[in-house]
């Protein structure tokens, strides 16, 4: 999703814009653009596609260009389309901005301005912040004011740093919302809608409020409260940060990602795991072990993390859960009770509809846990309390290792709840973290060093246009995962069916060239869902069989069986996920896409 830098210092700013763009990059966009102070004023240059094609322009049309000032900015096209005209930076006047984020009543300012006699350029909303500011700053000559009356004017989120051409190597800003931030380093000042984009320059930021002004030049950053006083931010300071560390020797960051899912899992859980026991704070067990019942909310993988979580929580401890998804869940949240317990998963820790889910449950007074892998992210600061999955830097648009991490914390996090209810032995729990932090990984490695049959299968099954996963229970939560996977990087219809489902309609969709997968695990549904794979099978669909055991039913169903030996039937979907990310992997490898940066992805999804 879109990111913005801002910097003002002695170095080159087009090298240093350049570089915090492409530390923004895997975020996802579709193009990006920095306005400079040059000799003759605000120099912008913009364009759509990647940020390399910027280093191109300026090569071009502006060789030797220096300046010590700068916005950039990289876009993820939410009003209008991915084009030169509406990529950032905008300039109206003397006024050039880059934003995040969405302005709701973009349109009725827009006729606004348009009857002050603006003209338009694009068809963003984004362009009439810029627009706003400059009719004010026309009018009053005063910088702060002509961003607090701007901020009145606006509905949405946002995050905006501008430029103004008379107010030189000065960078201005202000945010609603939608991240931002400040640094200070030794070669000078930086703001950020990201910590990732200034992290290898520094261990500390500042964090404006939601509001705030921020007046950033070589030599200082100030900040401003909503009344204009100058007012004083502590730095946050970053001692447990997820460095990016490249893909040390992949050929892509997914596949490096896959291969560092047995180090997430022990990471995430050793922390959680003392004297064989599942550890966690005292009041964090006792809030859960005395839910009536606990939401999980999230969006895309993380939500499917947590209906695995559910099973866990459900069989272990015996409370119920319900799993939600964050953009339906703020707007449309079920009667919430005192005693309910609300678990927010996220990667990023920046999801704006979670994040809002979580604001929203907290303005009721009801108590929130963050289930988060980025340290100091917006929702690990706001819950109440924090559990951090340890999975490390996930800069490959599609999660992987993150989705491991987050079942296995909720696995060991349901134990210690269960404890403390007094529903598991603690010699059962003993066994399962020992499964989960020893012998998961174990098994986990095996899938990896599988990559040949893996590759061979999606090859086979790669040609389809349409594709079913069909499970039930925790298979068929796996089932949405895969199907998610798969149809993020390889750009193949997908669908997860509970496998029962199918036959209610959705079954005419299948023919010959419609393959189905199914996940089969454990005892219960076993011959249930085979006879659900046989269904489909005699519509001629090619049925992959993925599966925790081989059997002769298995065998005479399926085109193809692909066994996971799990330490735990519990434990399995943790482990075949591996074998999805593979599949998707390497199907989308086949087909010739970016598996790192898939179309219209975005890493962190900071609109709703
Ligand atoms: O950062 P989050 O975990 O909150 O992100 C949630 C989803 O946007 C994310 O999982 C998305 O579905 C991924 N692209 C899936 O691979």
């Amino acid at each position: 999703m879109c990111g913005i830098i801002g910097y003002c210092g002695n170095e080159d700013s087009v090298v240093r814009l350049i570089d915090g763009l492409k530390a923004l990059e895997y975020r996802g966009y579709d193009s990006a653009g920095v306005s400079l102070f040059a000799e003759d004023g605000i120099l912008t240059v913009k364009a759509s596609g990647r940020i390399a094609n910027i280093d191109t322009r300026l090569a071009d049309e502006h060789s030797g260009v220096h300046a010590e000032c700068g916005i950039g900015h990289t876009r993820w096209a939410t009003t209008g389309k991915p084009n030169d005209i509406n990529s950032h930076p905008h300039n109206s006047g003397k006024v050039s901005i880059v934003h995040n984020g969405i302005i709701e009543n973009y349109k009725e300012l827009k006729r606004a301005c348009e009857q002050q006699g603006v003209v338009f350029a694009s068809e963003t909303d984004s362009e009439v912040i810029a627009a706003l500011i400059n009719l004010k700053y026309t009018e009053t000559g005063d910088v702060m004011q002509s961003l607090r009356w701007t901020m009145a004017q606006l509905t949405g989120s946002y995050a905006v740093a501008a430029l103004f051409a008379d107010r030189e190597k000065h960078v201005f800003a202000f945010r609603h919302d939608n991240p931002l931030i400040a640094a200070a380093t030794a070669d000078g000042n930086y703001l950020a809608s990201d910590f990732a984009a200034v992290s290898k320059y520094t261990d500390r930021y500042y964090l404006p409020e939601d509001g705030d002004i921020v007046e950033m030049t070589a030599d200082y950053i100030k900040f401003f409260d909503a009344d204009g006083n100058e007012k004083q931010i502590e730095p946050v300071v970053v001692t447990d940060m997820n460095r990016a560390d490249g893909k040390q020797g992949y050929p892509h960051y997914m596949l490096k990602e896959i291969h560092e899912v047995p180090r997430a899992i022990r990471d995430t859980c050793k922390d959680h795991i003392y004297e064989n026991l599942p550890t966690f704070d005292k009041e964090l067990t006792e809030k859960l072990a005395g839910a009536g019942r606990i939401y999980i909310i999230a969006c895309g993988t993380a939500l499917n993390a947590g209906k695995l979580g559910k099973t866990y929580f459900e069989k272990y401890a015996g409370i119920p859960v319900s799993c939600e998804t964050a953009s339906e869940f703020r707007y449309f949240p079920p009667i919430l009770n005192e005693n309910d317990r609300f678990i927010f998963i996220s990667q990023s820790g920046e999801t704006a509809d979670t994040a809002a889910s979580l604001r929203m449950v907290k303005a009721r007074g009801l108590y929130t846990i963050a289930v988060v892998n980025t340290p100091n992210s917006t929702i690990a600061r706001e819950a109440d309390n924090v559990i951090y999955t340890r999975a490390g830097t996930e800069t490959a648009v599609a999660s992987t290792k993150a989705y491991n991490a987050q079942a296995s914390l909720l696995f060991i996090l349901a134990l210690g709840a269960a404890l403390e209810k007094g529903t598991v032995s603690e010699e059962t729990a003993a066994a399962l973290a020992d499964k989960l932090v020893n012998q998961l990984p174990e098994a986990v490695e095996t899938i990896l060093a599988d990559t040949e049959k893996i590759k061979a299968l999606s090859e086979k099954y790669c040609t389809a246009h349409s594709c079913f996963f069909i499970g039930r229970g925790p298979d068929f939560y796996l089932a949405e995962e895969s199907s998610l996977k798969l149809k993020e990087i390889s750009y193949i219809h997908c669908e997860a069916y509970a496998a029962g489902e199918l036959k209610h309609g959705t079954i005419a969709l299948i023919e010959p060239d419609v393959p189905v997968i199914s996940i089969i695990s454990g005892d219960k549904i076993r011959s249930k869902t085979i006879n659900n794979a046989a269904e489909v099978k005699a519509r001629e669909a090619k049925v992959l069989m993925v599966t925790d055991r081989d059997t002769d039913e298995a065998e005479h169903t399926a085109d193809d069986v692909y066994v996971i030996h799990c330490p735990d039937s519990d434990l399995f979907h943790i482990c075949a996920a591996v074998f999805f990310q593979l599949f998707a992997y390497h199907t989308a490898l086949g087909k010739g896409w970016d598996v790192d940066k898939p179309r219209n992805l975005a890493k962190s999804v900071t609109v709703e």
